[in-house]
């Protein structure tokens, strides 16, 4: 399998650590002679032909930058035969021969049906959400993570000196792995996901009298945007206990700001292990974490696999959250 030239795309929500990833495929690429694209828009680019030659200065003071350059969106037109058949043609064109795609399930599907037409193609996560099976870590979730502490730290303080119950919501599509870990790193009064069943008396009703028992006239509810709106948890806490808790969605402020110093190294690394799998021959492939190192996966398997919370997650929020 001959690798000459490389196409880089992001797709699907945006996620801190896409512009490092990125740069890394780039400067791979170059480093070992083959040529680099980007393609802009996410797999529409691929449609349309929206593509530009990238080089060492067009990635330069990238590394810091939140966000992703190649810009992203969710393509419709992508998930039909058609709109597959037009990208493969721009491919054929342009003598694109492997294509490197960061993004989340959706993103690796699309590489997948690519694949189906004699395309190399590597999947590199991307997503605040974290919610990628076949691997631990995904590019952007520790930075979404330090935004969304930031945020809550905030807010502790102004419910602190209000003595009030505050209710948050955390993004993370149908995944509770973002509000888990923020929930946990806040010291969260109760954390709601949707991965595990919700008793509302017991998982928040008593969790807050837990707290006032144990000295606390503050609380800070996190939940999960898969769990349930915030406002209508706020509205059942009132109803319950007559407390009249304030609503903060953090909402896309999530996705922006400057990836921090592990999504920089992990997106570079795996930006680097994409390029470098092409290069030994291999295709259809996802770079993931394993068991504290990199790897990868075949994208059929790894679009099979299942993950969920973290039992020992779920078993230090109980013993912190006294019950
Ligand atoms: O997948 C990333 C994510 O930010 C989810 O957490 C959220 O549900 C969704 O994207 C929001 O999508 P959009 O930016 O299209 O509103």
């Amino acid at each position: 399998m001959s690798v000459r030239r490389i196409g880089v795309l992001t797709s699907g929500g945006d996620a801190p650590g896409m512009n490092p990833c990125v740069r890394a495929v780039v400067r791979t690429a170059l480093y070992h002679g083959v040529e680099c694209y980007g393609i802009r828009r996410g797999w529409n680019g691929l449609i349309n032909g929206d593509i530009v030659r990238l080089d060492e200065k067009s990635v330069a003071h990238t590394i810091n930058r939140g966000g992703t350059i190649l810009y992203t969106a969710r393509s419709s037109e992508f998930m039909t035969e058609e709109g597959q058949r037009k990208a493969v043609s721009t491919c054929k064109f342009l003598g694109l021969d492997s294509i490197i795609a960061i993004g989340g399930d959706g993103t690796f599907r699309g590489a997948l049906a690519l694949s189906k037409y004699g395309i190399n193609v590597i999947g590199i996560p991307g997503t605040i959400d974290n919610d990628i099976s076949c691997t631990n870590y995904c590019i952007g979730f520790d930075t979404a993570a330090n935004t969304a502490i930031e945020c809550i730290d905030k807010l502790r303080d102004t419910m602190q000196s209000h003595e009030r119950c505050s209710v948050v919501e955390v993004m993370g599509r149908n995944a509770g792995y973002l509000a888990m870990y923020v929930g946990l790193a806040c010291g969260a009064t109760a954390v709601l996901v949707p991965e595990e069943p919700i008793d509302f008396e017991k998982d928040v009703i008593e969790k807050i009298r837990q707290a006032r028992f144990n000295g606390f006239t503050h609380y800070m509810i996190v939940v999960a945007e898969g769990a349930g709106k915030a406002t209508e948890i706020a509205a059942r806490i009132k109803e319950a206990i007559d407390l009249d808790p304030r609503v903060t969605v953090l909402g896309h402020i999530q996705r922006g700001g400057s990836p921090s110093g592990r999504d920089r190294v992990n997106a570079t690394k795996m930006g680097y292990l994409a390029v470098e799998l092409l290069l030994q021959g291999k295709t259809n492939r996802i770079v993931c974490t394993h068991e504290g190192g990199f790897t990868d996966v075949d994208i059929d398997e790894g679009l099979a696999m299942k993950k969920s919370i973290q039992q020992m997650e779920v078993d230090v929020l109980a013993a912190m959250t006294g019950i």
